[in-house]
């Protein structure tokens, strides 16, 4: 098994009592999510996604990443949310967070549309200059502000970069497969294009093109990507409730909420899984947090943030927990030199690896936090690699699902997102009556 749930610093905090009421909760979730009888049931397709892809569809994404590979210096890939984390937090998972300062065979990657920001568009605008430049736009709806935005500016700067043919060569659209501005445009264009299933939401799309373009334009295997999610899912997807640890997980996170907890903590000990935390939030909070309910995903990199949120875990207000992805390979060992003079007094560290005193400083402080009130799942990974990653990603989002259901919401809609844009459009003078209403009340609101 790639991914083992570690319950030994939790279990003093849930009764094998509630573990046996919630049982029959989190099978009834799980056979009502595999029979199609849930609410949301028509975004399931994430669920055979890694056994049951379209083969021509995927042999084009690794031609067209190949193709962007030898044909330019920048990739940008544009999009946001669910169309653009798993994309992001895929790369720096296998590769790095300092991805294109390190020697590539590829193009260097950056990602835009992820908000409004202007100096942030500028900063890209100017790696740009002077190099090759191909750009994937990634948008579902295909009507998104930030990535349609986003694509006005790259667009126009292919197209007077390379002229309109040129431009068609270094574009590629991952949309919807028949509807929206962004498929119309394709069509007309003639920009090679990918598909986001019907059946698949944003958030759970990462092993679609969605995510696997711009992830294989960096040189990660995909197949072994798909292969990780695959054996993850033929390993839980049947699996005995007391040895599946995806429904073990989702169930122990519904405990801790009945018992009162109201945030929980992913915590990894390598920043190179920071965006895959920012991944992880999105799919537990969209999913999760509606109609008043819902733990709060909050994440962590220790031992960094020991430095700044340590002292509040350790002994600020008892209602969270920390689930630990707990990456076991050391690849590249680091070994702690020796101070003749031994001037900080560390030299009890020398000869040590650096691995071996972060997995130090990890078991320290599971154990502190535990002994705080905190408890601490852990999950442990063998590696940093594409077979591991896939495996959570489906781990994740099988017990994303699971939990929800037992939690009682849909885990598969999002309509809280839509109150912001609402507002939005009717600030920024979006014709239409109900816009123009709601222009004042806000104009009153703000005044
Ligand atoms: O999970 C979701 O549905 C959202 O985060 C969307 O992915 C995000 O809003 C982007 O939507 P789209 O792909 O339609 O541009």
């Amino acid at each position: 098994m790639s991914i083992r749930l570690n319950n030994k610093y939790a279990g003093r905090f849930v009764g094998s009592d509630e573990l046996c009421g919630i049982a029959p909760e989190a099978e009834k979730a799980r056979r009502n999510l595999l029979s199609g009888n849930c609410p949301g049931s028509d975004f399931l397709g994430w669920i055979d996604l890694p056994v049951n892809y379209d083969r021509e569809e995927f042999s084009r994404i690794k031609s067209a990443a190949g193709k962007i590979r030898k044909s330019c210096d920048v990739f940008v890939a544009i999009g946001i949310g669910g169309s653009y984390l798993g994309a992001r937090a895929a790369i720096e998972f296998v590769k790095s967070p300092n991805y294109n300062k390190l020697k590539n065979d590829g193009p260097e990657v950056y990602f835009a549309g992820n908000g409004l920001n202007t100096e942030y568009l500028n900063e890209i605008l100017r790696i740009c200059e002077g190099r090759d430049v191909c750009v994937n736009v990634i948008s579902k709806s295909g009507t998104t502000t930030e990535p349609a935005v986003a694509f006005r500016v790259f667009r126009e700067l292919l197209e007077k970069k390379y002229g309109l043919e040129g431009a068609r060569e270094r574009i590629f659209v991952t949309t919807d497969k028949r509807k929206g501005k962004l498929k119309e445009l394709s069509d007309r264009m003639g920009y090679e294009t990918f598909v986001v299933p019907d059946d698949v939401g944003g958030r759970y799309s990462v092993l679609t093109a969605v995510g696997l373009l711009p992830i294989a334009v960096a040189g990660v295997d995909i197949d072994g990507l798909m292969e990780g999610a695959a054996e993850m899912r033929n390993e839980l997807i049947d699996a005995p409730f007391e040895n599946n640890s995806a429904m073990l997980y989702a169930s122990y996170r519904n405990i801790l909420y009945r018992q009162g907890k109201k945030t929980e903590i992913l915590v990894s000990y390598d920043p190179a899984l920071l965006m895959f935390n920012e991944w992880w939030k999105q799919l537990f909070g969209e999913s999760e947090g509606k109609d008043g309910k819902g733990l709060y995903p909050a994440s962590a990199i220790f031992s960094a943030d020991l430095h700044s949120l340590g002292q509040y875990i350790q002994q600020g207000e008892r209602n969270i927990f920390e689930t630990v992805i707990d990456v076991q390979a050391d690849p590249n060992p680091f070994v702690i030199p020796k101070d003749p003079e031994n001037s900080d007094g560390l030299n009890f560290l020398a000869g040590k690896t650096l691995h071996e005193v972060n997995r130090n400083a990890f078991l320290a402080t599971v154990i502190a936090h535990t002994d705080g009130g905190v408890p601490n799942f852990v999950l442990e990974v063998d590696s940093r690699d594409e077979r591991s990653l896939g495996g959570l990603i489906w781990f994740f989002e099988f017990s994303c699902a699971v939990s929800g259901l037992i939690l009682g919401i849909n885990p598969f809609d999002q309509p809280g997102v839509e109150s912001y844009k609402k507002n939005m459009f009717a600030l920024l003078g979006k014709p239409g009556e109900e816009n123009e209403k709601r222009r004042k009340e806000l104009l009153d609101m703000i005044k």
